[in-house]
Order: structure tokens, then C-alpha cells, then sequence
């Protein structure tokens, strides 16, 4: 099973992290010959499909990203990111992308891919809200089906530090849905997890938390990391044989093969107590 995989794709106007005269269609392009090429099952696209302006201006770039993603001859599954929402309602990207952006689960055979959507309008001030009645729906879904399950999501569930992140350092509330831990937990407890990808942070990352495999992936557009190049960044995700393996492709390539299992197949030692509890103060006499 191979899925090829883009996220934050930020399509629009140019900004202080893309590069001048940046086209990210002709990226975007890349990636479809990319995915074809490598004889893709699927191309997942994790969201910001734009860099959000105007309803008029969104929904026509948001349009160009939808076609240029068709030209892939085999299926998607599209989620909706922050700036694909700012603007453009859930139903503007429903119409444009040719599909649901509900939650779904999209059967792979032997392994699942669970297209989690709560709720990723980000709030100024405040930043994301809890997924709420959405984590039942994915709990469910997990519990359903004992397949090994690959969870997609727009923002990261690892609760990874954002250290050295150029956006999310000093602003980490923005980096994640509040209940990120009830969330992990909640998925954990299933123990059909087995991986987790996610975009928004614009960079690459991998986690293994409780024996599931979280991975963010990193943008097209982005270049805090690759400066002055743009990351031009996707990806080709192979699971065979109990065995997966993820091609990060663009100017900061990565390969990585690890187990693919679902969390409840191998043990995972809990974290410790702190190593020397705080002795309780005596009240002095
Ligand atoms: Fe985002």
C-alpha cells in the first residue's frame, strides 16, 4: 500500500517564509508526477491547501490547488487545514476539492487510513478548540475494526515540543487542539492505532508515544528550515509486511523504515514517577 502524501501546500501570496516568485503549483505538479510515477493507491493531502486572503482570491487559488491535485489518476483524500477555513466555509472546500470534508474512514485493505476532521478554525488570541463529540467519533471508529488503523489529521496529536519551531516556539497553544493529551490517551486506550500524520507545523518530525508512530510532515511551500530554498517537501509512505517505510522528498529528504503495528501489539513500559518525590514539608513547630 502506498500513499503519497502533501501537506501545507499554502498556495496564495507571497510572504516573508516563501520564496520570491514562488509557485507552488509547479511544486504541486512535481508531486502529482511523483505519486504517479511511484504508482501511488492514494494521494493524502493534510491541508492549508492556501495562504488565506479574501473569499474571492481564496476560492480561486484553493480551485487551482483542487485541479492540479486531479490530475493524479487515482483517488484522495483531502482534510481541511486552518487557513482552508478562515475564509471559505467547510462547504466553499467541499464544492471546490469534489468531495466530503467530513471525518471518514477509508478502507486499505488489510490497514485503515481514519481522515480525522474536528473542528481547525483557529481563534485569534485563544488558538484551537477541543475536538469535543469528534473524538467520539474517532474512538468509535478505532474500536469498530481490528485492523491496524493510520490516523490523518491537519494538526499534530504527539505533543511533541515546538523548540526551535519558527512559528510555534513561542506559540505552542497554536501547534495543537487543547485536549491533545485526552486525545492521545483516548486513541492510545484503543490500542488500533499504529501511525499518525499530520502537517501544520511545517517541519518533520517523528515520535513514537505508547507504541504508536507520530509523524508531521513538512510543508511544500515552507523555508524556515532550508533557507533561502523552499522545503518542497512531500512524501511516499509504503506499508508491507508488518513494515513501513516514509520518502521525504525536497530540499530536506528523509528516509525512515520502521515496525508498522498497531499500538496494542508490543508492550510499552509507562513513564516513571519522578525519581525523587518531593518529600512532604513538615510544618515546623
Ligand atoms: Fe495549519
Amino acid at each position: 500500500m502506498k500513499i503519497a502524501i502533501v501537506t501545507d501546500i499554502h498556495h496564495g501570496p507571497a510572504s516573508h517564509t516563501k520564496l520570491a516568485g514562488w509557485d507552488a503549483l509547479a511544486v504541486l505538479d512535481d508531486f502529482v508526477a511523483f505519486a504517479t510515477e511511484q504508482g501511488a493507491d492514494l494521494i493524502l493531502d493534510l491541508g492549508d491547501h492556501i495562504s488565506d486572503t479574501d473569499l474571492e482570491q481564496d476560492r480561486r487559488v484553493a480551485a487551482e490547488v483542487a485541479a492540479c491535485l486531479a490530475k493524479f489518476p487515482g483517488p484522495r483524500v483531502h482534510l481541511l487545514g486552518n487557513h482552508d477555513v478562515e475564509q471559505l466555509s467547510i462547504a466553499d472546500n467541499e464544492a471546490i476539492f469534489g468531495q466530503s470534508m467530513a471525518s471518514r474512514v477509508v478502507d486499505l485493505g488489510g490497514i485503515r487510513l481514519i481522515a480525522w476532521q474536528p473542528d481547525v478554525t483557529m481563534t485569534r488570541g485563544t488558538g484551537f478548540a477541543p475536538t469535543g463529540s469528534h473524538l467520539d467519533w474517532l474512538v468509535a471508529a478505532l474500536e469498530a475494526d481490528e485492523r491496524p488503523a493510520i490516523i490523518a489529521t491537519h494538526l499534530p496529536f504527539s505533543g511533541n515540543a515546538q523548540i526551535g519551531n519558527h512559528y510555534f516556539e513561542h506559540n505552542a497553544e497554536f501547534s495543537r487542539h487543547p485536549d491533545h493529551a485526552e486525545v492521545r490517551a483516548a486513541v492510545e486506550r484503543t490500542g488500533r492505532a499504529a501511525l499518525w500524520l499530520s502537517g501544520h507545523v511545517h517541519w518533520t518530525t517523528i515520535a513514537t508515544v505508547q507504541g504508536i508512530v507520530h509523524v508531521s510532515l513538512h510543508s511544500l511551500s515552507e523555508r524556515f528550515t532550508t533557507f533561502p530554498l523552499p522545503a518542497c517537501a512531500f512524501a511516499l509512505l509504503d506499508i508491507a509486511d508488518g513494515t513501513l517505510t516514509l520518502d521525504v522528498r525536497g530540499n530536506e529528504p528523509l528516509f525512515v523504515r520502521l515496525p508498522f503495528r498497531a499500538s496494542s501489539e508490543r508492550r510499552w513500559l509507562l513513564p516513571m514517577g519522578p525519581f525523587w518525590p518531593t518529600e512532604p514539608t513538615q510544618p515546623s513547630a
